[in-house]
Protein backbone atom coordinates (compact mmCIF):
# COMPACT_ATOMS: atom_id res chain seq x y z
CA UNK A 1 0.00 0.00 0.00
CA UNK A 2 1.45 3.21 -0.97
CA UNK A 3 0.47 4.97 2.91
CA UNK A 4 3.16 2.24 4.14
CA UNK A 5 5.68 3.77 2.11
CA UNK A 6 4.55 7.51 2.94
CA UNK A 7 4.80 6.35 6.67
CA UNK A 8 8.48 4.73 6.11
CA UNK A 9 10.65 8.24 7.29
CA UNK A 10 8.23 8.93 10.42
CA UNK A 11 10.06 8.48 13.69
CA UNK A 12 8.28 6.83 16.63
CA UNK A 13 10.28 7.70 19.45
CA UNK A 14 13.91 6.69 18.76
CA UNK A 15 13.05 3.64 16.37
CA UNK A 16 12.29 4.39 13.11
CA UNK A 17 9.27 2.84 11.75
CA UNK A 18 10.20 1.43 8.66
CA UNK A 19 6.39 -0.21 7.78
CA UNK A 20 3.53 1.79 9.79
CA UNK A 21 0.75 0.38 7.98
CA UNK A 22 -3.16 1.18 7.89
CA UNK A 23 -4.75 -1.64 10.27
CA UNK A 24 -6.89 -4.28 8.74
CA UNK A 25 -10.63 -3.69 7.66
CA UNK A 26 -11.54 -7.18 8.87
CA UNK A 27 -10.21 -10.05 10.98
CA UNK A 28 -11.08 -12.22 7.91
CA UNK A 29 -14.48 -13.80 8.98
CA UNK A 30 -15.79 -15.22 6.02
CA UNK A 31 -19.75 -14.82 7.32
CA UNK A 32 -18.73 -11.52 7.90
CA UNK A 33 -15.75 -9.86 6.25
CA UNK A 34 -16.03 -6.47 7.12
CA UNK A 35 -16.51 -7.62 11.18
CA UNK A 36 -13.58 -6.27 13.83
CA UNK A 37 -10.22 -4.89 12.69
CA UNK A 38 -6.67 -5.78 12.37
CA UNK A 39 -3.51 -4.37 14.17
CA UNK A 40 -4.55 -4.28 17.54
CA UNK A 41 -6.37 -6.44 19.88
CA UNK A 42 -8.80 -4.24 22.61
CA UNK A 43 -8.32 -5.03 26.42
CA UNK A 44 -10.74 -3.03 27.64
CA UNK A 45 -13.99 -0.26 26.88
CA UNK A 46 -15.15 1.91 28.51
CA UNK A 47 -18.67 2.88 27.52
CA UNK A 48 -19.99 6.31 29.27
CA UNK A 49 -23.22 7.15 27.67
CA UNK A 50 -26.05 9.61 28.79
CA UNK A 51 -29.43 8.68 27.78
CA UNK A 52 -32.50 11.70 27.34
CA UNK A 53 -36.16 10.52 26.56
CA UNK A 54 -36.63 13.41 24.72
CA UNK A 55 -35.77 13.07 21.12
CA UNK A 56 -34.56 9.84 22.16
CA UNK A 57 -31.07 10.99 22.76
CA UNK A 58 -27.76 9.47 23.37
CA UNK A 59 -24.63 10.97 24.30
CA UNK A 60 -21.34 9.16 24.64
CA UNK A 61 -17.60 8.14 24.96
CA UNK A 62 -16.03 5.11 24.72
CA UNK A 63 -12.65 4.09 25.51
CA UNK A 64 -10.84 1.13 24.36
CA UNK A 65 -8.10 0.33 25.61
CA UNK A 66 -5.83 -1.38 22.88
CA UNK A 67 -2.70 -2.73 22.22
CA UNK A 68 -1.18 -2.69 18.76
CA UNK A 69 0.01 -6.07 16.78
CA UNK A 70 1.48 -3.97 14.23
CA UNK A 71 2.90 -0.31 13.81
CA UNK A 72 -0.11 1.14 13.27
CA UNK A 73 -0.27 4.81 11.24
CA UNK A 74 -4.09 4.10 11.46
CA UNK A 75 -6.49 1.60 12.26
CA UNK A 76 -10.50 1.27 12.04
CA UNK A 77 -13.29 0.28 14.43
CA UNK A 78 -16.77 -0.57 13.30
CA UNK A 79 -19.42 2.04 14.42
CA UNK A 80 -22.80 2.64 12.58
CA UNK A 81 -23.79 5.16 15.46
CA UNK A 82 -24.67 8.65 14.97
CA UNK A 83 -22.62 12.10 14.84
CA UNK A 84 -18.91 11.58 15.78
CA UNK A 85 -18.04 14.68 17.81
CA UNK A 86 -14.33 14.10 18.80
CA UNK A 87 -11.71 11.52 18.74
CA UNK A 88 -8.38 11.69 20.27
CA UNK A 89 -6.07 8.74 20.81
CA UNK A 90 -4.06 9.01 23.84
CA UNK A 91 -5.27 12.46 25.10
CA UNK A 92 -4.53 13.91 21.76
CA UNK A 93 -6.80 14.84 18.88
CA UNK A 94 -7.14 12.39 15.96
CA UNK A 95 -7.98 12.35 12.26
CA UNK A 96 -11.10 10.67 11.85
CA UNK A 97 -13.18 9.41 9.14
CA UNK A 98 -16.21 7.53 8.15
CA UNK A 99 -16.35 4.74 4.97
CA UNK A 100 -19.41 2.69 5.23
CA UNK A 101 -19.58 0.90 8.77
CA UNK A 102 -15.43 1.59 9.29
CA UNK A 103 -14.29 4.76 11.38
CA UNK A 104 -10.55 5.20 10.57
CA UNK A 105 -8.91 6.52 12.99
CA UNK A 106 -5.98 8.54 12.15
CA UNK A 107 -3.24 9.05 15.47
CA UNK A 108 -1.26 12.63 15.55
CA UNK A 109 1.87 9.96 15.15
CA UNK A 110 1.66 6.72 14.67
CA UNK A 111 1.63 3.70 16.66
CA UNK A 112 4.61 1.54 17.66
CA UNK A 113 4.19 -2.42 17.25
CA UNK A 114 3.25 -3.48 20.97
CA UNK A 115 1.85 0.03 22.07
CA UNK A 116 -0.79 0.32 24.53
CA UNK A 117 -2.83 3.09 23.15
CA UNK A 118 -6.28 4.49 24.24
CA UNK A 119 -8.87 5.79 21.73
CA UNK A 120 -11.85 7.76 22.26
CA UNK A 121 -14.75 8.52 20.66
CA UNK A 122 -17.43 10.70 21.29
CA UNK A 123 -20.97 10.76 19.44
CA UNK A 124 -24.17 12.32 20.06
CA UNK A 125 -27.42 11.00 18.40
CA UNK A 126 -29.91 8.53 17.72
CA UNK A 127 -28.46 4.87 17.28
CA UNK A 128 -30.64 2.27 15.52
CA UNK A 129 -31.04 -1.17 14.50
CA UNK A 130 -30.47 -3.13 12.10
CA UNK A 131 -33.40 -5.12 9.68
CA UNK A 132 -32.46 -8.26 8.27
CA UNK A 133 -34.36 -10.78 6.38
CA UNK A 134 -32.81 -13.78 8.37
CA UNK A 135 -31.79 -11.85 11.40
CA UNK A 136 -34.33 -9.70 11.95
CA UNK A 137 -34.55 -7.08 14.29
CA UNK A 138 -31.12 -5.82 16.56
CA UNK A 139 -28.89 -3.92 17.63
CA UNK A 140 -30.01 -0.84 19.37
CA UNK A 141 -33.86 -1.39 19.62
CA UNK A 142 -36.05 1.29 21.34
CA UNK A 143 -38.41 0.24 23.64
CA UNK A 144 -41.46 2.48 24.76
CA UNK A 145 -39.55 4.07 28.00
CA UNK A 146 -36.22 3.75 26.02
CA UNK A 147 -33.58 0.66 24.30
CA UNK A 148 -32.39 -2.29 25.02
CA UNK A 149 -28.95 -3.64 22.80
CA UNK A 150 -29.35 -7.33 21.79
CA UNK A 151 -26.43 -7.26 18.94
CA UNK A 152 -25.63 -10.65 17.85
CA UNK A 153 -24.26 -11.45 15.64
CA UNK A 154 -22.71 -7.75 14.17
CA UNK A 155 -24.71 -5.49 15.94
CA UNK A 156 -22.75 -4.24 18.09
CA UNK A 157 -21.06 -1.28 15.89
CA UNK A 158 -24.74 0.57 16.06
CA UNK A 159 -23.95 2.17 19.61
CA UNK A 160 -20.32 1.56 20.23
CA UNK A 161 -17.11 1.97 17.80
CA UNK A 162 -15.86 -1.80 18.69
CA UNK A 163 -13.66 -4.00 17.23
CA UNK A 164 -16.91 -5.81 16.36
CA UNK A 165 -16.06 -9.55 16.45
CA UNK A 166 -16.05 -12.15 18.82
CA UNK A 167 -12.28 -13.41 18.30
CA UNK A 168 -11.17 -9.83 20.14
CA UNK A 169 -12.76 -10.55 23.75
CA UNK A 170 -12.50 -7.25 26.30
CA UNK A 171 -13.42 -6.35 29.82
CA UNK A 172 -16.04 -3.45 30.12
CA UNK A 173 -17.12 -1.25 32.06
CA UNK A 174 -20.46 1.17 31.40
CA UNK A 175 -21.52 4.39 33.31
CA UNK A 176 -24.83 4.98 32.17
CA UNK A 177 -27.25 8.50 33.21
CA UNK A 178 -30.94 8.61 32.89
CA UNK A 179 -33.62 10.54 34.43
CA UNK A 180 -33.93 9.72 37.92
CA UNK A 181 -37.41 7.78 36.83
CA UNK A 182 -35.46 5.16 34.64
CA UNK A 183 -33.26 2.42 35.32
CA UNK A 184 -29.94 0.98 33.41
CA UNK A 185 -28.34 -2.31 33.61
CA UNK A 186 -25.96 -3.72 31.81
CA UNK A 187 -23.41 -6.80 31.81
CA UNK A 188 -21.47 -7.48 34.84
CA UNK A 189 -21.80 -6.68 38.58
CA UNK A 190 -23.47 -3.40 39.89
CA UNK A 191 -21.52 -0.54 41.41
CA UNK A 192 -24.29 1.78 43.27
CA UNK A 193 -26.17 4.27 41.63
CA UNK A 194 -25.52 7.79 42.15
CA UNK A 195 -28.42 10.44 41.99
CA UNK A 196 -27.88 13.77 41.19
CA UNK A 197 -30.91 16.75 40.88
CA UNK A 198 -33.05 14.56 38.28
CA UNK A 199 -30.58 12.37 36.87
CA UNK A 200 -29.19 8.78 37.99
CA UNK A 201 -25.93 7.74 36.69
CA UNK A 202 -26.11 3.42 37.12
CA UNK A 203 -22.38 1.84 36.82
CA UNK A 204 -21.77 -1.86 35.74
CA UNK A 205 -18.30 -3.52 35.77
CA UNK A 206 -17.62 -6.62 33.52
CA UNK A 207 -14.20 -7.75 34.62
CA UNK A 208 -14.49 -10.90 32.66
CA UNK A 209 -13.63 -11.40 28.62
CA UNK A 210 -16.91 -10.19 26.92
CA UNK A 211 -17.36 -10.78 23.12
CA UNK A 212 -19.02 -7.17 21.57
CA UNK A 213 -22.27 -8.58 20.23
CA UNK A 214 -22.79 -9.32 23.51
CA UNK A 215 -22.10 -6.16 25.57
CA UNK A 216 -26.09 -4.74 26.31
CA UNK A 217 -27.63 -1.97 28.11
CA UNK A 218 -31.43 -2.24 28.95
CA UNK A 219 -32.46 1.35 29.78
CA UNK A 220 -36.34 2.03 31.10
CA UNK A 221 -38.53 1.35 34.01
CA UNK A 222 -38.00 -2.55 35.45
CA UNK A 223 -39.21 -4.05 38.54
CA UNK A 224 -36.24 -5.91 39.83
CA UNK A 225 -35.71 -8.56 42.05
CA UNK A 226 -32.15 -9.73 43.61
CA UNK A 227 -30.90 -13.78 45.01
CA UNK A 228 -27.85 -15.35 45.37
CA UNK A 229 -26.49 -18.54 43.96
CA UNK A 230 -23.37 -19.75 45.58
CA UNK A 231 -21.39 -16.68 45.25
CA UNK A 232 -23.10 -15.54 42.56
CA UNK A 233 -25.62 -12.71 42.27
CA UNK A 234 -28.66 -12.98 40.08
CA UNK A 235 -30.40 -10.06 39.27
CA UNK A 236 -33.79 -10.20 37.08
CA UNK A 237 -35.72 -7.42 35.89
CA UNK A 238 -38.61 -7.21 34.13
CA UNK A 239 -40.92 -4.49 32.18
CA UNK A 240 -43.48 -3.41 34.40
CA UNK A 241 -45.50 -5.03 31.81
CA UNK A 242 -44.44 -8.22 33.17
CA UNK A 243 -44.80 -7.11 36.78
CA UNK A 244 -46.70 -10.41 37.58
CA UNK A 245 -44.30 -12.68 35.80
CA UNK A 246 -40.96 -11.54 37.88
CA UNK A 247 -40.95 -14.16 40.63
CA UNK A 248 -41.39 -16.86 38.14
CA UNK A 249 -39.04 -15.43 35.87
CA UNK A 250 -35.95 -15.46 38.62
CA UNK A 251 -36.96 -18.73 40.69
CA UNK A 252 -36.18 -20.23 37.01
CA UNK A 253 -33.50 -18.58 36.44
CA UNK A 254 -32.27 -19.34 39.85
CA UNK A 255 -33.08 -23.71 39.20
CA UNK A 256 -31.34 -23.57 35.73
CA UNK A 257 -28.06 -21.41 37.29
CA UNK A 258 -28.02 -24.59 39.87
CA UNK A 259 -28.19 -27.33 37.24
CA UNK A 260 -26.07 -25.68 34.86
CA UNK A 261 -22.99 -25.69 37.36
CA UNK A 262 -23.28 -29.16 38.01
CA UNK A 263 -23.90 -30.09 34.37
CA UNK A 264 -21.25 -27.88 32.50
CA UNK A 265 -18.99 -27.11 35.69
CA UNK A 266 -18.60 -23.96 37.54
CA UNK A 267 -20.72 -21.11 36.58
CA UNK A 268 -17.82 -18.41 34.45
CA UNK A 269 -19.11 -15.35 35.31
CA UNK A 270 -19.90 -12.96 38.90
CA UNK A 271 -23.51 -12.40 38.26
CA UNK A 272 -26.60 -13.73 36.72
CA UNK A 273 -30.25 -13.04 36.38
CA UNK A 274 -32.63 -12.02 32.66
CA UNK A 275 -34.19 -9.33 31.50
CA UNK A 276 -37.48 -9.24 30.22
CA UNK A 277 -38.08 -6.03 27.81
CA UNK A 278 -41.06 -4.85 26.20
CA UNK A 279 -40.34 -5.28 22.31
CA UNK A 280 -41.63 -8.10 20.49
CA UNK A 281 -38.52 -9.56 19.00
CA UNK A 282 -39.77 -12.92 19.92
CA UNK A 283 -36.44 -14.05 20.63
CA UNK A 284 -33.61 -13.64 23.41
CA UNK A 285 -30.26 -12.80 23.08
CA UNK A 286 -27.57 -14.27 26.04
CA UNK A 287 -26.37 -10.97 26.66
CA UNK A 288 -23.34 -12.00 29.05
CA UNK A 289 -24.47 -12.24 32.75
CA UNK A 290 -27.98 -11.50 32.00
CA UNK A 291 -29.62 -12.70 28.90
CA UNK A 292 -32.67 -10.52 27.48
CA UNK A 293 -35.82 -12.01 26.47
CA UNK A 294 -37.90 -9.55 23.79
CA UNK A 295 -41.16 -9.08 24.49
CA UNK A 296 -42.72 -12.67 26.14
CA UNK A 297 -41.79 -14.38 29.68
CA UNK A 298 -39.47 -17.40 29.05
CA UNK A 299 -40.04 -20.76 29.44
CA UNK A 300 -38.01 -22.88 31.57
CA UNK A 301 -36.24 -24.53 28.62
CA UNK A 302 -35.89 -21.08 26.88
CA UNK A 303 -34.16 -19.76 29.96
CA UNK A 304 -31.98 -22.91 29.95
CA UNK A 305 -30.83 -22.60 26.81
CA UNK A 306 -29.77 -18.72 27.55
CA UNK A 307 -28.03 -19.62 30.93
CA UNK A 308 -26.61 -22.75 28.76
CA UNK A 309 -24.62 -19.93 26.16
CA UNK A 310 -23.06 -18.36 29.29
CA UNK A 311 -20.72 -21.41 29.53
CA UNK A 312 -21.10 -22.15 25.73
CA UNK A 313 -20.77 -19.04 23.54
CA UNK A 314 -19.81 -16.24 26.29
CA UNK A 315 -16.91 -18.00 28.09
CA UNK A 316 -15.91 -20.39 25.15
CA UNK A 317 -16.41 -18.10 22.35
CA UNK A 318 -15.95 -18.73 18.62
CA UNK A 319 -13.38 -17.47 16.77
CA UNK A 320 -15.04 -17.46 13.62
CA UNK A 321 -18.96 -17.17 13.02
CA UNK A 322 -18.96 -20.40 10.91
CA UNK A 323 -19.04 -22.52 14.11
CA UNK A 324 -21.66 -21.13 15.37
CA UNK A 325 -23.31 -24.73 16.25
CA UNK A 326 -20.58 -24.48 19.54
CA UNK A 327 -22.92 -21.87 21.04
CA UNK A 328 -26.82 -22.79 19.40
CA UNK A 329 -25.95 -26.95 19.38
CA UNK A 330 -25.22 -26.94 22.97
CA UNK A 331 -27.63 -24.37 24.06
CA UNK A 332 -30.46 -26.55 22.36
CA UNK A 333 -29.11 -29.56 23.97
CA UNK A 334 -28.67 -28.41 27.22
CA UNK A 335 -32.74 -28.29 26.75
CA UNK A 336 -32.82 -31.53 25.83
CA UNK A 337 -30.32 -32.23 29.23
CA UNK A 338 -32.75 -30.44 31.13
CA UNK A 339 -35.88 -31.44 29.98
CA UNK A 340 -34.16 -35.42 31.03
CA UNK A 341 -33.37 -34.19 34.33
CA UNK A 342 -36.48 -33.02 35.05
CA UNK A 343 -38.40 -36.26 33.48
CA UNK A 344 -37.32 -39.34 32.58
CA UNK A 345 -40.29 -39.85 30.63
CA UNK A 346 -39.29 -36.73 28.56
CA UNK A 347 -35.29 -38.57 27.45
CA UNK A 348 -32.97 -36.77 25.22
CA UNK A 349 -33.45 -40.38 23.18
CA UNK A 350 -36.65 -39.96 22.74
CA UNK A 351 -36.33 -36.22 21.71
CA UNK A 352 -33.47 -37.12 19.36
CA UNK A 353 -35.68 -39.60 17.77
CA UNK A 354 -38.67 -37.41 17.51
CA UNK A 355 -35.98 -35.25 15.07
CA UNK A 356 -34.68 -37.85 13.29
CA UNK A 357 -38.26 -39.34 12.52
CA UNK A 358 -38.44 -36.23 10.08
CA UNK A 359 -37.96 -36.86 6.21
CA UNK A 360 -34.74 -36.20 4.71
CA UNK A 361 -37.00 -32.84 3.19
CA UNK A 362 -37.17 -31.35 6.88
CA UNK A 363 -35.38 -27.37 7.80
CA UNK A 364 -33.30 -29.41 10.25
CA UNK A 365 -31.87 -31.28 7.37
CA UNK A 366 -31.57 -28.37 5.28
CA UNK A 367 -27.58 -27.50 5.50
CA UNK A 368 -24.92 -28.37 7.46
CA UNK A 369 -24.89 -27.07 10.99
CA UNK A 370 -20.64 -27.26 10.39
CA UNK A 371 -21.52 -24.76 7.53
CA UNK A 372 -24.40 -23.05 7.55
CA UNK A 373 -23.94 -20.39 5.40
CA UNK A 374 -24.50 -16.95 6.45
CA UNK A 375 -28.03 -16.75 5.54
CA UNK A 376 -28.53 -19.83 7.87
CA UNK A 377 -26.69 -18.80 10.71
CA UNK A 378 -29.51 -19.12 13.22
CA UNK A 379 -31.15 -21.99 11.44
CA UNK A 380 -32.56 -24.88 12.52
CA UNK A 381 -29.90 -27.18 11.68
CA UNK A 382 -27.41 -25.11 13.80
CA UNK A 383 -29.81 -25.60 16.80
CA UNK A 384 -31.24 -28.96 15.95
CA UNK A 385 -28.87 -30.51 14.11
CA UNK A 386 -26.58 -29.15 16.11
CA UNK A 387 -27.92 -31.02 19.30
CA UNK A 388 -28.12 -34.01 16.97
CA UNK A 389 -24.76 -34.28 16.96
CA UNK A 390 -24.09 -33.80 20.52
CA UNK A 391 -26.59 -36.86 21.13
CA UNK A 392 -24.94 -39.14 19.30
CA UNK A 393 -21.69 -38.08 20.01
CA UNK A 394 -22.81 -39.10 23.98
CA UNK A 395 -24.13 -42.56 22.55
CA UNK A 396 -20.57 -43.37 21.48
CA UNK A 397 -18.97 -41.95 24.03
CA UNK A 398 -21.20 -43.04 27.23
CA UNK A 399 -22.45 -41.32 30.13
CA UNK A 400 -19.25 -40.55 31.84
CA UNK A 401 -16.88 -39.50 28.78
CA UNK A 402 -19.76 -37.51 27.88
CA UNK A 403 -19.90 -35.34 30.97
CA UNK A 404 -16.19 -35.17 31.28
CA UNK A 405 -15.80 -33.80 27.51
CA UNK A 406 -18.23 -31.00 28.55
CA UNK A 407 -16.79 -30.21 31.46
CA UNK A 408 -12.99 -29.98 30.14
CA UNK A 409 -14.53 -27.93 27.37
CA UNK A 410 -15.61 -25.28 29.83
CA UNK A 411 -12.52 -25.92 32.25
CA UNK A 412 -10.20 -25.38 29.45
CA UNK A 413 -11.25 -23.18 27.14
CA UNK A 414 -13.40 -20.93 29.06
CA UNK A 415 -12.62 -16.86 29.31
CA UNK A 416 -11.32 -18.16 25.66
CA UNK A 417 -12.34 -19.25 22.02
CA UNK A 418 -12.88 -22.77 20.56
CA UNK A 419 -13.51 -24.13 17.56
CA UNK A 420 -15.27 -27.36 16.01
CA UNK A 421 -11.25 -28.45 15.27
CA UNK A 422 -10.52 -28.45 19.10
CA UNK A 423 -14.05 -29.96 20.22
CA UNK A 424 -13.56 -32.71 18.21
CA UNK A 425 -10.11 -32.94 19.04
CA UNK A 426 -10.93 -32.85 22.84
CA UNK A 427 -13.61 -35.50 22.41
CA UNK A 428 -11.45 -38.31 20.73
CA UNK A 429 -8.59 -37.20 23.47
CA UNK A 430 -11.54 -37.86 25.88
CA UNK A 431 -13.29 -40.38 24.73
CA UNK A 432 -10.08 -42.74 23.27
CA UNK A 433 -12.09 -43.17 20.28
CA UNK A 434 -11.36 -42.00 16.99
CA UNK A 435 -14.35 -39.86 16.02
CA UNK A 436 -14.17 -38.04 12.40
CA UNK A 437 -16.46 -39.85 10.90
CA UNK A 438 -19.11 -39.01 13.41
CA UNK A 439 -18.67 -35.60 13.30
CA UNK A 440 -17.79 -35.39 9.65
CA UNK A 441 -21.35 -37.08 8.77
CA UNK A 442 -23.42 -34.68 11.20
CA UNK A 443 -21.61 -31.30 11.03
CA UNK A 444 -20.64 -30.98 7.25
CA UNK A 445 -22.34 -33.53 4.77
CA UNK A 446 -25.45 -32.71 3.04
CA UNK A 447 -28.64 -34.09 3.81
CA UNK A 448 -30.55 -36.55 6.45
CA UNK A 449 -27.29 -39.01 8.01
CA UNK A 450 -28.46 -42.16 7.20
CA UNK A 451 -28.48 -44.69 9.93
CA UNK A 452 -25.12 -46.86 10.05
CA UNK A 453 -23.13 -43.78 8.26
CA UNK A 454 -21.49 -42.52 11.57
N1 LIG B 1 -28.20 -16.45 20.24
C1 LIG B 1 -29.63 -16.25 20.21
C2 LIG B 1 -30.25 -17.52 20.79
O1 LIG B 1 -30.00 -17.90 21.85
C3 LIG B 1 -30.15 -15.96 18.86
C4 LIG B 1 -29.73 -14.65 18.31
C5 LIG B 1 -30.33 -14.40 16.99
N2 LIG B 1 -29.90 -13.15 16.48
C6 LIG B 1 -30.63 -12.43 15.64
N3 LIG B 1 -30.16 -11.30 15.19
N4 LIG B 1 -31.80 -12.85 15.30
O2 LIG B 1 -30.93 -18.27 20.21
ZN1 LIG C 1 -29.09 -19.75 21.47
Amino acid sequence: MAAAALAATVTVGAVSAAADVAGSSGVGDSYFPESGNGGYNATHYDVVLRFTPKGHQVTATVTMTAKATEALRSFNLDFRGPQITSVTVDGKRAGHTRDGDELIVTPAAPLAEGAEFKAAVSYAGTPGAQQNGTLGTYGWVKTRDGAVVLAEPDGAANWLPVNDHPVDKAAYDFTITVPKRLKALANGEPLAPVTRGNQTTYRWHQSEPMASYLASVAIGRFEMTYGKVGGITVITAVDPKFKKDLTKVHRRTVRALRWGRRTFGPYPFKTSGGIVDDPRLDYALETQDRPVYGGFVPSEDFIVHELAHQWFGNSVTVRRWKDIWLNEGFATYAEWMWREHRSKRDGTAKTFKSYYRQPPGSPIFASPPGAPGREQMFGFPVYVRGAMTLHVLRKRVGEEKFSRILKTWTAEQGGGHGTTEQFIALSERISGKELDRLFDVWLYRKGKPKRGSW
